[in-house]
């Protein structure tokens, strides 16, 4: 079926996801999001495919979910139908998930990058969380990705006030995003990551995501011992086999993905 909102591409093990609501700056409509969420799944589901990209525009990554959509809804029917429970769909994709952002992103923009297992910068993008100056708050983990992020003093302040955001840099300094690229290169440079952890084997790389998430809901000792546990099980795959073999044997590593 015809996409309204997105634009998909492949290259070679990667998909790249572009937003595509330009008159709106990307902002998150429904729409858009279960458009969202149904690409994702199928890139997930595809074997070709070891990694994803999601971007928008030089202008907007997302400029927040969709003010005019919301504006008069009622506590009622959030309640009843979890309105924007929907969103934490990407969070429960398998593969490894790359933003690449370049202008706003804010607001709903801005946990949406959050979702994703790394962010990539282009050096104008703008990260912020300006709900509270709609009467509203943020609603996909901008009160709690941000604060892990970036700490609470940080993520005080952007919640709080609505209007300090940060520039690329400054994410990049604060550790929301690992890298920063001039506007033009960020999308290609996270295509080339996107193809490097494509290109290693699907089910360690979905172990590695696996275990670092585990990170941010366990202690430490139950962390440990999870990535532990999955580090053993990495020696029942061909690809530990082939991986180690390859080393020892000055070559490198084919990896089939078992
Ligand atoms: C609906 C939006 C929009 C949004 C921009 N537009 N952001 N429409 N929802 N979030 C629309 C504008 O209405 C306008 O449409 C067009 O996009 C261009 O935007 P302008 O405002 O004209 O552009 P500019 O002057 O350059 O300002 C850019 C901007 C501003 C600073 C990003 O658009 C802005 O403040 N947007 C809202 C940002 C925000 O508050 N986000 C948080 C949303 S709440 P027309 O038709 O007039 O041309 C949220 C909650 C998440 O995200 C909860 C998750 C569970």
């Amino acid at each position: 079926p015809k996409l309204e909102y997105l634009l998909t591409e492949t290259r070679g093990r990667v998909a790249v996801v572009t937003l595509h609501r330009p008159k709106a700056l990307n902002a998150l409509c429904n729409g858009l999001f279960v458009e969202l969420n149904q690409v994702l799944r199928e890139f997930d589901d595809n074997k070709d495919i070891g990694a994803i990209v999601i971007t928008g525009s030089e202008r907007a990554f997302a400029a927040g979910a969709d003010i005019k959509e919301m504006k008069d809804r009622g506590f009622i029917e959030n309640y009843a139908e979890d309105f924007l429970g929907h969103w934490t769909q990407i969070t429960k994709i398998r593969k490894p998930t790359i933003a690449a952002v370049n202008g706003f992103a804010l607001g709903g923009g801005c946990e949406l990058a959050m979702m994703c297992d790394i962010i990539y910068a282009g050096d104008k993008a703008v990260f912020g969380q300006p709900e509270i100056k709609l009467g509203t708050i943020p609603g996909a983990g901008g009160t709690q990705r941000l604060v892990r992020a970036i700490g609470k003093s940080k993520a005080m302040e952007m919640c709080l006030t609505g209007s300090v955001n940060l520039t690329a840099e400054e994410a990049e300094r604060a550790g929301l995003v690992s890298r920063v690229y001039p506007a033009d290169q960020v999308v290609d440079e996270a295509i080339k990551t996107a193809e490097k952890i494509g290109n290693l084997s699907l089910p360690i790389v979905q172990m590695v995501k696996d275990a670092i998430n585990q990170s941010f809901e366990v202690p430490l000792s139950g962390g440990l011992t999870f990535e532990r546990r999955l580090f053993h099980s990495t020696f029942a795959s061909k690809d530990q086999k082939e991986g180690m073999a390859a080393f020892a044997e000055k070559r490198k590593a084919n990896f089939t993905h078992n």
